[in-house]
């Protein structure tokens, strides 16, 4: 499921509109052919002239462009799309040793292009990623707090006193070109506070592109930023363009720049303080307009005193930093997150909402989530899945969550409990014998991957011995033959209930 929903249509259905420009029927005919679907809607247009003259009332998603047309050239037609609105993608198709105008149209801004012979499969995969990227660009994230509004669109929930400071720095960095450090972790929302202050800011209007540095090999990652020139290295048979100069006057969002190799990091300082850089192998000095967005899930310090990361980076990122809170800090929030996420899940299934009963909303608040929103969301869905009613009850929720709640603890989902599979019957003391516990839990470590016995057990034993201590925490420690400070990061990581420890 996307991060930011399309643009959807009464019933539902995302419907994206491609324009096809092209003076060849033929070719015409066959992307109808191939793309027309009840997603899509194919139009087309056989000259530069014609298509820029029903861009305006067609409003497409996508544009699908021959390089070489009779008439105002491919790139003319381009220069004047991207006059129109940079962030439409523009992809250029090109046969076979007409690169060279590829490379043009890259230095333009399109968003990619595509050589003849087509292959299917790719462009199929390159349409689905710039109709993607289209839609985030487009789809404005709101960051006010959030009023009593009954159909809330796209937005940074959460009303909490770090919300608030959130949306305070959000603001303010919106109305600046400042490069800004965004730090939480995995799961706080960091690419969606990324996009709220690009979809607020006066580049909202440019292309926003977004590169996880993490996710894309040390050895291509420079190349990809940068661009490379023809030889630079094995397999770099043409020029390429990179996204700092596809992206020129916008906005980038370096994911993960923790992970970014230290001959990188060199050149994204110096990106950073004088807009220039050469491609990879080149000696030609390209200067850019970018704004710089980051958002890392490791603690840079760390990285810096480990020599991983450059010091001198780090301080220029580090001016403004944007630190998201943990879900756990502002469990006020998690109500409201319910709320915004059946109501989303229900546009995108076209049903009612489902609703919950009081005490999933009580478990949901005691759970430390340590994926934080994205945790909550994939565990609503999941549930509003496995509920079989109009409401979501406790059984329906994934059995981490389920088992991390104190005094609930340890009970089967839906699935799970229609195996057969409960908490084995009370002995006459009217508890379970706990080896049949274990035996349990084992069980359904087997069924879900993410259900895991040992945290599960030491945060029992942990609110147990709170409890039993009255949250006397050096008693308690001692109970559980650990440390106090041990204790203290126990009851952090599972985010066990404050009003259960007395100080
Ligand atoms: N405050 C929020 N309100 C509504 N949705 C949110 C909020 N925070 C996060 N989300 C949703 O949670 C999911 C994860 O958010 P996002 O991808 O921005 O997190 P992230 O910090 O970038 O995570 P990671 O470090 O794992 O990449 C997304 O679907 C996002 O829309
Ligand atoms: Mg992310």
């Amino acid at each position: 499921m996307g991060e930011v929903d399309g643009i959807v249509a009464a019933d539902g259905i995302a419907m994206d509109k491609l324009l096809i420009i092209d003076d060849e029927v033929d070719i015409q005919r066959s992307f109808r052919r191939l793309l027309e679907s009840q997603d899509i809607e194919v139009h087309t247009a056989g000259s530069g002239e014609e298509a820029l003259e029903i861009l305006p009332r067609l409003n497409p998603d996508l544009v699908i462009m021959d390089v070489r047309m009779g008439g105002m050239s491919g790139l003319e037609t381009l220069r004047r799309i991207r006059d129109a609105d940079a962030r439409l993608p523009v992809i250029m198709m090109t046969a076979y040793g007409t690169t060279q105008t590829a490379i043009e149209a890259m230095k333009l801004g399109a968003f990619d292009y595509l050589l003849k012979p087509f292959d299917i499969p790719k462009l199929k995969e390159l349409i689905a990623g710039a109709l993607r990227a289209a839609r985030q660009m487009k789809a404005v994230v709101s960051f006010e707090p959030l009023l009593e509004s009954a159909d809330y669109e796209l937005g940074i929930v959460g009303r909490s006193g770090p919300m608030q400071t959130v949306f305070k720095l959000v603001g303010q960095l919106a109305a600046s070109e400042a490069t800004a450090l965004i730090t939480g972790e995995s799961g706080t929302g960091k690419e969606l506070v990324a996009r709220a202050i690009y979809s607020h800011s006066s580049r909202s209007r440019q292309p926003f592109v977004a590169i996880n540095c993490a996710a894309i090999p040390e050895s291509l990652l420079e190349s990809e930023l940068f661009g490379h020139e023809k030889g630079a290295f094995t397999g770099a048979a043409q020029q390429r363009i990179g996204k700092f100069e596809q992206c020129n006057h916008g906005t980038i969002f370096l994911d993960e720049i923790g992970d970014m190799p230290l001959a990188t990091q060199t050149k994204i300082l110096r990106v950073l303080q004088s807009g220039t850089f050469e491609r990879v192998g080149g000696n030609e000095t390209v200067k850019v307009d970018v704004r710089v967005i980051a958002a890392t899930n490791k603690p840079l310090e760390q990285a810096v005193a480990a020599r991983t990361f450059r010091e001198d980076l780090f301080y220029r990122l580090n001016v403004v930093r944007l630190p998201l809170p943990p879900l756990r800090e502002r469990r006020e929030d998690i109500p409201l997150l319910v709320d915004y996420f059946l109501r989303k899940f229900a546009k995108e299934s076209g049903r009612p909402p489902k609703a919950v009963v009081p005490d999933v909303v009580r478990v949901l608040e005691s759970h430390a989530w340590p994926g934080n929103v994205r945790e909550l969301e994939n565990s609503l869905r999941r549930a509003s899945v496995v509920a079989t009613g109009e409401a979501i009850l406790p059984r329906d929720l994934p059995p981490e969550v389920l088992s991390s709640s104190a005094g609930l603890s340890i009970a089967p989902t839906a699935k799970m409990a229609a195996a057969g599979l409960s908490i084995p019957a009370a002995d006459e003391a009217g508890e379970p014998e706990i080896s049949a516990v274990i035996r349990t839990l084992f069980q359904w470590a087997r069924q879900s991957r993410e259900f895991k016995v040992l945290p599960a057990v030491e945060r029992e034993l942990v609110i147990e011995a709170l409890k039993d201590t009255k949250g006397n925490q050096v008693q308690a420690a001692k109970l559980l033959g650990i440390t106090r400070a041990t204790l203290r990061k126990r009851i952090d990581k599972f985010g066990i209930r404050k009003d259960l420890v007395i100080q």
